[in-house]
């Protein structure tokens, strides 16, 4: 199969050649594994996804009861929230609407909100391999497994917990408040096969195993690698090419387009937070996101600093530049992004740094092949009620 696909993207790949004799060895390795031909990885059964479903979008799991997972991963918004960073507790709305209604006692979530879309496949390489126990989370990297992962927010003081309660007694909290709950006994009991089964481990099963479920990997790309030669505009496959021989698969890599590894590319700070958000170690590294279904997730990078993804786009052809003579900061020509003030060229990632040359045809087309990458059928359904009987989603009206 994969050699069939491989064979099938060469030949239209050749057929291109002909206008693009300068692109003439350029494509003999593009052999990303088809997705679709990856098993999910198989743990839970139907009640524990729906269960979960139910805790991703029930305010209960918030110190205030007004917030809920959903409310910064919203399927409007790509299942992430449409703000450059989010508000959590004491706001009211939703994605770019929603507002902070705390007095400002609250303050922004310090990074914007990353899609839980495909977040199934988090550590994937390049050969399809992936472990969901070693999937690793969040921008810089730091827990692993969406099982982990589900807890942290919980008792994270802007996204759920606000002044409710202690850091250290939040999950203990919600699972007394679950408990209490004569539907989510019989819910967790049913779901897990025994009683006594609210547990911080079953909450986090339960809503990895409904967020694995969300999942869009039908792009025009993932059927232009299929075979369907038509699914892919000209300038898309020109982007693609460039994509490739510009250097971005170094590390949008494999079929998730992502190394899933962590990289100083040298974004600049937001400018309403306070102090710089230094990423992994204190190394201004952060993780390689995934390029799949960008459409529906803007804005862009750790801190949502890039508006659209021209300007993202653009801004390697700065931070490039900057590696390279390390007089390139000013976003070409100042409506662009600089690099971060506090790095200077060395600290730029290699990779950065040997990119090839981007001129604005190639941000075009690049940024058209990222369109390729979308797949607008997910799912997007909203419970119509919670356990609870709060408004699932929290106060987003
Ligand atoms: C107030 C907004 C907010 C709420 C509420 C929220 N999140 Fe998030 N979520 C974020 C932000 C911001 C990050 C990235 C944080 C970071 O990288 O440091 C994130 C990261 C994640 C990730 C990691 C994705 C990846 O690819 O690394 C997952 C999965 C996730 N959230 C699921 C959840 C679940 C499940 C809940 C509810 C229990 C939840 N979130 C509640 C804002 C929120
Ligand atoms: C050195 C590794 C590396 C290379 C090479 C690279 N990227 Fe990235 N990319 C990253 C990292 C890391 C981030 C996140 C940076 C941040 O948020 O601070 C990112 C973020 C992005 C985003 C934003 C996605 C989102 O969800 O926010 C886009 C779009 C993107 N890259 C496209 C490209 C393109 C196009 C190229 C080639 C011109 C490229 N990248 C080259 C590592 C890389």
């Amino acid at each position: 199969m994969k050699k069939y696909i491989f064979a099938a993207i060469l030949i239209q790949l050749l057929s291109l050649m002909a206008c693009q004799p300068d692109d003439s060895n350029s494509f003999a390795d593009f052999d990303i594994m088809d997705i679709n031909d990856i098993d999910m990885p198989n743990t839970a059964n139907a009640s524990i996804e729906d269960l979960g479903r139910l805790l991703f979008w029930d305010p209960i799991l918030s110190g205030n009861q007004d917030v809920a997972c959903a409310t910064c991963h919203h399927p409007d918004f790509g299942y992430a929230d449409g703000r450059a960073l989010p508000i959590g507790i004491e706001g009211l709305g939703l994605g770019p609407n929603r507002r902070d209604i705390s007095g400002n006692n609250i303050g922004l979530v310090k990074r914007n909100s990353p899609t839980v879309i495909n977040t199934a496949f988090n550590g994937m390489d390049e050969d399809g391999d992936f472990d969901p126990a070693l999937a690793p989370m969040f921008w810089d990297n730091r827990m692993f497994s969406l099982e982990a992962q589900a807890l942290g927010p919980i008792a994270n003081f802007e996204e759920m917990r606000g002044h409710a309660f202690d850091e250290n007694i939040a999950v203990d909290s919600i699972i007394a408040r679950l408990e209490a709950n004569t539907q989510y006994q019989n819910l967790f009991n049913t779901a897990f096969g025994s009683t006594s089964s609210i547990t911080s481990e079953n909450i986090g099963l339960a809503i990895a195993a409904f967020e694995r479920t969300i999942v869009a990997t039908n792009s025009p790309f993932d059927q232009f690698q299929a075979g369907n030669q038509n699914a892919m505009t000209q300038q898309q496959i020109q982007g693609m090419n460039r994509f490739r021989q510009i250097g971005c698969d170094d590390c949008h890599s494999g079929p998730m387009f992502s190394d899933f590894e962590l990289h100083v590319v040298g974004v600049p700070d937001h400018p309403l937070l306070a102090e710089s958000d230094t990423g992994a170690n204190g190394s201004y590294a952060f993780r390689t996101p995934t390029l799949r279904n960008l459409d529906f997730t803007g804005p862009y990078f750790h801190n949502g600093v890039g508006r659209d993804l021209e300007e993202t786009v653009a801004f390697y052809r700065t931070a490039r530049n900057f590696a390279r003579n390390n007089n390139g900061g000013n976003g070409g020509g100042g409506n662009g992004l600089d690099v971060n003030e506090n790095l200077n060229r060395n600290d730029i990632d290699d990779d950065i740094r040997n990119l090839g040359n981007l001129d604005n045809d190639d941000i075009q087309s690049i940024v058209a092949f990222i369109e390729a990458l979308n797949d607008p059928d997910f799912d997007r359904s909203i419970p119509p009620s919670v356990p609870s009987g709060l408004q699932p989603g929290g106060l987003i009206d």
